[in-house]
């Protein structure tokens, strides 16, 4: 079988325009939602609960008024949960997910963070006064979104 000269011109530009759409929508990929964020560390996301960070997620106190929560996100849950920490504790959060990208948003404070599979998530906070802190996530990930939440009770 052979193209006469019209189909061959339309073949080629239609494959010339698939091409540049998947160059396009690729480089946008990259170089936007899918790039890594600077300066962060990295991990295997199917190996969160064997990485030595993330093998036992939990609050720990790591000097005399300074703690660490070691936290894992997937879908819909917080894990530790309810996490109680003492007034005045500085306390750093170091968090990745286990599944897709999720939100870590502390209601009434300035924490605000996106957790994404493959990367470690670090922002820490002096909670100077007592209360309870409504925790959510805020970015969508899935059915069970609206119930993903959890407190942070200082006293
Ligand atoms: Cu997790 Cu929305």
């Amino acid at each position: 079988m052979k193209f006469n000269r019209a189909e061959e011109i339309w073949l080629i530009v239609g494959v010339g325009i698939l091409v540049l759409s998947m160059v396009i929508t690729g480089y946008q990929g990259f170089a936007k939602s899918m790039g890594p964020p600077s300066g962060m560390e990295t991990l295997d996301p199917e190996k969160v609960d064997e990485h030595e960070l993330f093998s036992e997620p939990g609050v720990y106190q790591v000097g005399e008024n300074k703690y660490e929560v070691v936290m894992t996100l997937s879908a819909f849950q917080f894990t530790p949960n309810n996490i109680e920490i003492p007034v005045g504790a500085e306390v750093e959060f170091i968090m990745t997910s286990k599944d897709v990208i999720h939100g870590f948003q502390v209601a009434g404070t300035n924490l605000n963070a996106m957790v994404t599979p493959g990367y470690i998530q670090r922002i820490s906070k002096t909670f100077d006064e007592a209360g309870e802190f409504l925790v959510l996530c805020n970015e969508y990930c899935g059915i069970g979104h609206q119930i993903m939440g959890t407190t942070i009770t200082v006293k």
